[in-house]
């Protein structure tokens, strides 16, 4: 399907959030802390207001009325300590955009500045096990005895790679247009990625029951997980409506985006393998390292997809953290998944360079019967197929394994490959359908970032309901429709695609009106481990000259499920694909020691891939029958596309170059240091 919004985004009349024409609408701008960690001493706020069209001052000086239990990072101006670099202290509220930037500039902080660590190293002191890492699962997993297997090992592999602080870098900036009502309640236009969910935090922030608060937000230029939570900004917006007693809209800059609306943590990661002269996996060992803030533990999964990938008799993971004067990190898309499958699927191919074996050979002789983590079956694998297809369509079967030997002029040339995984759950969610005006309405407080939501709810309620798909509107992105979870996890249409199918099969009993909550349906869901697979394929072309990678073919195959859109699953799949492309060879936000914060902090700097990068990316989808996920029978598709692409990529300028670089990104300098 072509999207159902299509038209109205592409002339210009889809409404965003800093775009709704509001009457009397003033702006907040803010002031960041300039010092790591420290204090705030005093804030003399008396030259910004004496500037025209100034309203008010906001800060530290005289901390606003918030809950006391509201989020760390979302307690705005309450307490005097700077946690981070970027921190928001103050931000001056007036009558233009202009005049409350000139305003912010003129707020005189003055700071207690104390010394910070802004720098997560494999040998800090402040290590430590976390309880739990994201979403809520173990730390540390293990069977088996590693330090045995890995003594029995006829090949073995001890590496560490690491990735950078990656930032989401979504195409609409985080903005936020907050209104009080005469009653107190408040309606915010927000850019975010759960309508639902971004009203009970803000409700919360503001010590508000949630019935008091109401969230739009009806188109999102894309989040990648930074949408995913309430961002700063509209607890701005709404303390200093409240302050000013007018609408307030704030909308931050690209650059106040890469302090304040959460990143991907850096990692450091040591994979241990053995395997026997077969090839098969005597041990493996993955252990993981982040960071947070010391504002709160956000411990990113970096491991878990290491427990569902291959058999292995001894099997561990563990995850480590430390607590830097840095802001949280965050969500980005495949949160831990994307950075813990780059390190693992490029140390497989190591394992299989070291073995002498096909490295898609290698994945195949590993295949796990059941979880090997639980031990629960899978709902369906078909990673095999997808190796097996990908190397049919690739032509794997021509390329030469041996590393560094095909050369073209200056171009050294190789392929790679890497396999791709990514859980398949879904969240309670709830969803309305009527008849109406001959046509059929369903409202569900989903939210489409991009992706296509709006456009596969409407295809999932005609085909339920048996009409066309121009008879069904579909309304999202609203609080006050049915409550509905994020855009996230790759569970977007797993979750509100099921309350669809409830609500309209009851639509189809009653006549007029069908209502759905799956939250007792999901209850009762079978004990299973539930994964999408893919299998990821790069050819790459280095430069011996400049040291510069081109990836002139990229080819995915995944194994998702029913494919609920063929058009709309292509566009996420290749997007992910060119995101992964970006983690590979471009993205990179640079920590400023000596300061704190981050150096690059625009899109001149933070390079992302742009068309010309990728000039052939496909995606493809293997027919996958799964009856045991949900009543649509499909996998999420949001995040699976990225998870793999980068190790592809490495394995295949390992293949061209012989040279392996295990720091991402791969940028001309560390290709230039090998010397060819
Ligand atoms: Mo995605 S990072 O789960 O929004």
């Amino acid at each position: 399907m072509n999207r159902v919004e299509g038209h109205v985004k592409v002339t210009g009349l889809a409404t965003y959030a800093a775009e709704y024409p509001i009457e009397g609408v003033v702006y907040a701008y803010p002031v960041q802390s300039l010092i790591a960690r420290g204090r705030v001493a005093r804030v003399d706020a008396s030259d910004a207001l004496a500037m025209p069209g100034v309203l008010a001052v906001l800060s530290v000086a005289d901390p606003p009325e918030l809950a006391e239990d509201a989020d760390a990072e979302l307690a705005l101006f309450q307490r005097r300590e700077v946690a981070y670099r970027g921190q928001l202290v103050a931000a001056a509220v007036a009558g233009t955009y202009d005049e409350a930037r000139a305003a912010a500039d003129a707020v005189r902080v003055e700071y207690e500045p104390a010394d910070h660590d802004v720098s997560l190293r494999a040998d800090h002191p402040g290590l430590y096990r976390p309880e739990v890492v994201n979403p809520n699962l173990p730390a540390d997993t293990g069977q088996g005895d590693v330090e045995a297997g890995l003594a029995e090992a006829v090949t073995t592999v001890d590496v560490t790679y690491t990735t950078p602080v990656l930032h989401n870098n979504a195409m609409e900036p985080h903005a936020s247009l907050a209104l009080w009502d005469a009653e107190g309640r408040l309606l915010v236009y927000d850019s975010t990625q759960g309508a639902t969910t971004d009203r009970d935090m803000i409700a919360k922030t503001l010590g508000l029951p949630p019935g008091r608060v109401r969230v739009v937000s009806r188109h999102v230029g894309g989040g990648f997980g930074s949408k995913g939570t309430t961002r700063p900004q509209a607890v701005l917006a709404a303390l200093a409506a409240r302050a000013v007693g007018r609408p307030v809209k704030v909308a931050l800059t690209r650059q106040q985006m890469f302090d304040v609306t959460g990143y991907r943590t850096p990692t450091i990661q040591r994979l241990r393998l053995g395997a026997d002269g077969e090839g098969r996996l005597t041990a493996l060992e993955h252990v993981a390292l982040s960071q947070s803030s010391t504002l709160k533990e956000f411990a990113e999964q970096t491991a878990t997809p290491t427990r569902v990938m291959y058999a292995a008799p001894a099997l561990r993971t563990a995850h480590r953290l430390v607590r830097l004067d840095v802001a949280t990190p965050s969500w980005m898309r495949a949160p831990g998944d994307c950075p813990g499958m780059y390190a693992l699927e490029s140390a497989m191919d190591e394992l299989a360079c070291a073995a002498g074996i096909d490295p898609i050979e290698l994945r195949v002789r590993n295949e796990p019967e059941v979880d090997p983590d639980t031990g629960l079956p899978f709902s369906s694998r078909n990673l095999v197929a997808c190796l097996r297809e990908g190397a049919r369509r690739f032509g794997w079967d021509r390329r030469d394994p041996r590393p560094g030997v095909r050369r073209e002029g200056e171009w050294l040339v190789g392929t790679g490959v890497a396999a791709s995984t990514y859980p398949a759950k879904r969240r309670p969610c709830k969803a309305v359908a009527r008849v109406l005006d001959g046509g059929f309405l369903v409202q569900v407080a989903a939210a489409d970032i991009g992706t296509g939501a709006r456009t596969a709810l409407t295809r999932i309620a005609a085909e339920t309901l048996g009409v066309a798909p121009d008879r069904v509107h579909v309304e999202i992105g609203d609080s006050d429709l049915p409550d509905a979870p994020v855009a996230g996890g790759s569970m977007g249409t797993a979750s509100w695609g099921s309350a669809v199918v409830r609500a309209c099969e009851e639509l189809k009993k009653d006549g007029r009106e069908g209502r759905a909550d799956t939250t007792e349906e999901i209850r009762q869901d079978s004990r299973l481990t539930r994964q999408a697979f893919g299998a990821q394929f790069a050819e790459v072309r280095v430069s011996s000259v400049t040291g510069e990678v081109r990836v002139p073919r990229l080819l995915g195959v995944f194994a998702a499920g029913r494919i609920v859109d063929a058009k709309l699953a292509r566009s996420q799949l290749i997007g992910g694909m060119t995101m992964g492309l970006g983690m590979a060879l471009m993205e990179e936000t640079l920590t400023d020691e000596e300061f704190g914060g981050f150096l690059r902090r625009d899109l001149a700097q933070y390079h992302v891939p742009v068309c010309a990068d990728v000039p052939d990316v496909e995606a493809v989808w293997l027919e996958e029958h799964d009856e045991r996920l949900n009543p649509m029978g499909a996998k999420g598709i949001g995040e699976i596309g990225i998870v793999g692409t980068a190790a592809a990529i490495g394995n295949a300028v390992h293949h061209a170059t012989g040279h392996r670089v295990r720091e991402l990104p791969i940028t001309p300098p560390k290709i230039l240091m090998a010397r060819f």
